[in-house]
Parts: C-alpha cells; structure tokens; sequence
C-alpha cells in the first residue's frame, strides 16, 4: 500500500513535518522492498523504520514539554500503545506470519496517519496561538 503526504498531516512544525515524512517514505520503501521479494532489505528497512519511529516519538515529546502543551500526558499515552503495536509487528516478521505482518503493518501505518491528522496537528495550533498571545 503506497501512501502519499498530504496537507492535511502539515503539523506546521518544520522539524517534525520533516520527521513524519521520513517515516512515511520509510513506510513507502519498505513496501516496495516486499513487492519485489527483497526480504533481506525489507529487514534492514523495518529495523530502521522502528528507530527512526521511537526517536520520532521522543522529539515530539520533547517539543511538547518545551511548548509547555498542556495535552502532554495524555498524548504521550498514544505513543506508547503505537510503541507496543510496532513491536507486536516486528515479531510477526520475524516469525514469517506473512499475513499477519501485513495486516498489522496497514494498521499502524493508518494508526500513524490519524494520529498526525488528529492529534499532531494540535500541538501545532497550540504554538500558533501561543506565538499570537
Ligand atoms: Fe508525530
Ligand atoms: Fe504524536
């Protein structure tokens, strides 16, 4: 499934516009990689993807608290269900549960997007307004 950015996951944030990209094109390649039978890659690119996606995650948590957003805690909870989703992932790869994987690697990817969309966005507003008061 190839998914392409959109304006919509714009947080507004350079940096973290810039790190939600990275994973989706991470997502992208890794797509491709399966497609093409190329297992061995899609490994290297899954790995990857996991530590670009807990250090996505640390960043954003980090901004939060230096914004002083007051949805941190309840935020940061979201993460870590999406942390113990992709580990959930990872052991179905490695475990060659082919549909299982698949289908669990769909679901975080649409998880990821809603939570850009819905979530991400907020703390973006929430430094606009801060900016203008
Ligand atoms: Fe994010
Ligand atoms: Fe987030």
């Amino acid at each position: 499934m190839f998914m392409e950015w959109s304006p919509e996951f714009e947080t507004g944030v350079p940096e973290m516009d810039k790190q939600h990209r990275r994973l989706l094109d991470m997502a992208n390649s890794f797509h491709t990689a399966l497609k093409e039978g190329e297992k061995e890659k899609a490994r290297e690119i899954l790995i990857d993807f996991t530590k670009a996606l807990f250090n996505h995650l640390r960043d954003e948590e980090r901004f939060m608290e230096k914004i002083g957003y007051p949805e941190l805690e309840n935020h940061v909870k979201l993460h870590r269900s999406l942390a113990g989703m992709i580990k959930e992932v990872r052991d179905e790869f490695e475990r060659n549960d082919h549909r299982a994987f698949t289908r669990s690697l769909s679901l975080i990817m649409s998880w990821l997007l809603t939570h850009i969309k819905k979530s991400d966005r907020k703390y973006g507003i929430f430094m606009r307004e801060q900016a203008l008061s």
